[in-house]
């Protein structure tokens, strides 16, 4: 099971326990006869309304026979007895923690609860967004640029280098000899080269993201290389740095050959090379197109 897959249960399980911490949080406690705090306390309510009623009833009928029986024939007022529930004498009646409601205990108990719940759901919906590009497919995953027969013809016509643009890999794909690579900086890193075990012409996928301040850094065919519009930093055609600013060579992605011949440009592995000490190819190989 993969790091992702195992990262995503994870985000689920979270969201299911959050979803279920703030569904109990609302509804309350429950008890085994499927009656909640609510439903308890409003039959208890009912009961004391209901023999409230009864004791009021019976003293109306005490207090009416009183008055035919020994009310003073000059008065006008009865004497009227209280009724028995107004007693001090009458017994006082145990409230239990559920009849008596929200205890502070159970507020703030609750309060945590929800704000857990909260914090799970807020944590798994972050998670999600982080991995949704790489769930979608997008920048980030591995990206099929072609296949690796129908690339070579376009990025190397008659000697020159023509860089092809893959938008969704923000990638330049360009030729590579790979006779050049064990005496290159790149022999430590030989997966940003593939496809050129047949006919010693492999391809390399560079990051169009200029390494100085993160510009869009077009090719210069003139030239046979890339040159940033923002503050002029120039590579060549392998994406070595030649001039400018920019710290280091054009990072690159590693790149492989999947079994329908076409390159799969790895846009979640990035690869960072020092500026190089010497050239794999010349530059600049004519007029520059940022001055
Ligand atoms: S961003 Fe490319 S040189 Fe500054």
């Amino acid at each position: 099971m993969s790091p992702t897959t195992i990262f995503i249960l994870v985000l689920v399980v979270a969201a299911v326990i959050a979803v279920i911490g703030i569904v109990m949080v609302a509804r309350g406690r429950t008890d085994a006869d499927g009656t909640t705090d609510a439903v308890q306390l409003d039959r208890a309510a009912k009961k004391a309304d209901k023999s409230r009623r009864k004791s009021r009833a019976a003293s109306a009928v005490a207090v009416s026979a009183n008055a035919t029986t020994d009310q003073d024939p000059s008065s006008s007022v009865a004497v009227v007895a209280p009724p028995a529930e107004y007693s001090q004498d009458k017994p006082k009646i145990e409230v239990t923690a559920d009849e008596y409601g929200v205890t502070r205990r159970r507020f703030f108990g609750r309060a945590l609860g929800a704000v857990f719940g909260l914090f799970m759901l807020q944590f798994a919906l972050a998670g999600l967004a982080f991995f949704w590009p790489k769930l979608r497919g997008g920048f980030g995953t591995p990206i099929k640029a072609g296949t690796v027969k129908e690339l070579k013809a376009e990025v190397l016509q008659a000697g020159v280098v023509i860089p092809k643009a893959i938008p969704a890999a923000q990638a330049w794909v360009i030729p590579f000899q790979m006779e050049l690579l064990d005496d290159s900086q790149f022999a430590e890193v030989p997966f940003v080269v593939a496809g050129g075990e047949d006919d010693g012409v492999g391809l390399m996928a560079l990051w169009h993201r200029c390494v100085h301040l993160g510009c869009r850094v077009p090719e210069c065919i003139p030239s046979q290389g890339f040159e940033c519009p923002c503050h002029g930093s120039k590579y060549n055609a392998h994406g070595e740095y030649a001039q400018g600013p920019a710290p280091r060579n054009l990072d690159r992605f590693a790149v492989s050959v999947n079994g329908s011949g076409e390159l799969v440009i790895e846009t979640g592995t990035v690869v960072q090379t020092a500026r190089a000490k010497q050239f794999t190819i010349p530059y600049p190989q004519g007029p520059f197109c940022v001055g």
